[in-house]
């Protein structure tokens, strides 16, 4: 049984224009800010082997679950989870886990702009020549006059804005294909030359031992929710992005390609992102585990000693840039989708309303780093704490009710239809990994961070 629906922002001129698409959504600053301080945080290679783990048994799951349910669906994720639910005669109340969808990836998007600026102020520090030769205290100093100045910080959050707000405006070919098509490729070369680069001139064997090999006893149970949820994050699942793509993909494309596809560009241009950054790091004998600082602050100061260095570290943050803006458009699309489709909005509209209340919600983020970096709830900045809540909590549980919906309630003849898979073993172990593993992983890292098991 094929549905009729129709998306009413039209479809992807291609199975390429989706899979770039979504892989751009992928590919952000988690991979290339958060990714490589997580992993040094957490010890390196072992924290690695968990997180891939939770890509191939969680990630592509779910990744082809979300796709094949906003495919059937073809609407923002709100309607399309009432939608589906109305047509199997389940409950509505399934259209919550849309909402939480949407909401998510709003929230997301007022920090994620605000971070994004911080890699358009880099690009001309970097340019400006400033890092050659400073010392961890200059770099450190730069760091904290950046984040020290509201209006500056609130300067590149509007220009982040604005940028993703045009982008969307334009709708899906006319905007965000076009858009992908110049920046997806474009960071993809740049990283490539910035690995070449670290080979050359890094300490290229210690980087891969960092991140290749596992050394357990430094691996915490923390960390490993922080793999968990980094797998969610970084294949930007349950935030309504890779659904609201799925929705535009017309029916003959294969679900599971596009799954596999994303995933391994999205978890290759970590690994190489890695490989760019540590081989640098350790020339300089720097410390791997800076936190949040170690491409802001840690590899500034890398690149100041290198040769080329000025120009290296430019490259890196416009790839920055472009791996950004391509995940911040994938954030608005599905709140711009759905104020069209369920409050009849027309897109400019949309785009305007979404995007002034994500900028506004983000001055919360902006003033984290001074205004109101004493202000605390449960200890976190207002920062923390959006960010906390979304990756840590909202991503795995919402996660976590799609992945019942779509194999517990949806009929099993919807998903075959969908996924259409060459061989029905193949289905019976997407089924059998969506039912069981994915649902079971999910609540006992949840439950073991919460302190019950
Ligand atoms: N996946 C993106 C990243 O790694 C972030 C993102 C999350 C983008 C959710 C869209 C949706 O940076």
């Amino acid at each position: 049984m094929q549905n009729q629906r129709q998306s009413i922002h039209g479809t992807w001129s291609s199975q390429w224009a989706f899979i770039l698409a979504a892989a751009g959504a992928a590919v952000g600053l988690g991979n290339i800010w958060k990714f490589p301080y997580i992993a040094g945080e957490n010890g390196g290679g072992a924290f690695v082997l968990i997180y891939l783990g939770c890509v191939a048994l969680i990630g592509i799951p779910l990744l082809m679950a979300e796709i094949l349910i906003g495919r059937r669906g073809k609407r923002n994720p709100v309607n399309t989870m009432e939608d589906i639910s109305e047509e199997i005669h389940a409950s509505r109340q399934w259209r919550f886990v849309g909402w939480s969808y949407v909401l998510c990836g709003f929230l997301i998007l007022t920090y994620y702009s605000v971070i994004a600026g911080w890699a358009f102020d880099y690009i001309l520090q970097s340019a400006s020549g400033i890092f050659a030769h400073a010392s961890a205290e200059q770099v450190g100093h730069l760091f904290t006059q950046l984040t020290n100045k509201p209006l500056k910080l609130m300067a590149w959050h509007s220009v982040v804005m604005l940028i993703t707000m045009l982008v969307v405006g334009r709708g899906i070919r006319a905007g965000i294909e076009k858009a992908i098509y110049f920046m997806f490729p474009g960071m993809v070369m740049l990283l490539l030359i910035l690995v070449g680069y670290s080979m050359e001139t890094g300490a290229f064997i210690d980087g891969v031992n960092f991140l290749f090999k596992p050394d357990f006893s430094a691996l915490t149970r923390q960390g490993s929710l922080v793999a968990l949820g980094h797998a969610f994050f970084t294949l930007s699942l349950a935030t309504g992005s890779i659904m609201m793509y799925g929705a535009y993909l017309s029916d003959e494309v294969s679900v599971t390609r596009g799954a596999v596809a994303i995933a391994i560009a999205d978890t290759g241009i970590a690994l190489l992102a890695g490989l760019a950054i540590f081989p640098i790091v350790f020339a300089n004998h720097l410390e791997p585990s800076a936190g949040p600082g170690l491409i802001f602050q840690t590899l500034p100061i890398a690149f100041g000693h290198m040769p080329y260095g000025t120009f290296f570290a430019t490259l890196f943050f416009i790839m920055l840039v472009f791996a950004a803006l391509t995940s911040a458009i994938s954030l608005l699309e599905p709140a711009v989708a759905m104020l069209m489709e369920r409050y009849q909005f027309t897109r400019a509209h949309a785009v305007y309303l979404a995007g002034f209340v994500c900028w506004f919600i983000g001055l919360g983020t902006v003033f984290s780093f001074n205004y109101w970096q004493d202000i605390k709830i449960f200890g976190m900045t207002f920062f923390q704490c959006l960010d906390y809540l979304t990756a840590n909590i909202m991503l795995p549980l919402s996660g976590l009710m799609v992945a019942i919906f779509v194999v517990w309630v949806m009929p099993k003849h919807h998903s075959l239809d969908e996924l259409k898979l060459p061989h029905t073993a193949l289905y019976h172990c997407w089924q059998l990994t969506t039912k069981y593993i994915v649902p079971t992983a999910i609540m006992m890292i949840f439950l073991d961070f919460m302190g019950i098991i």
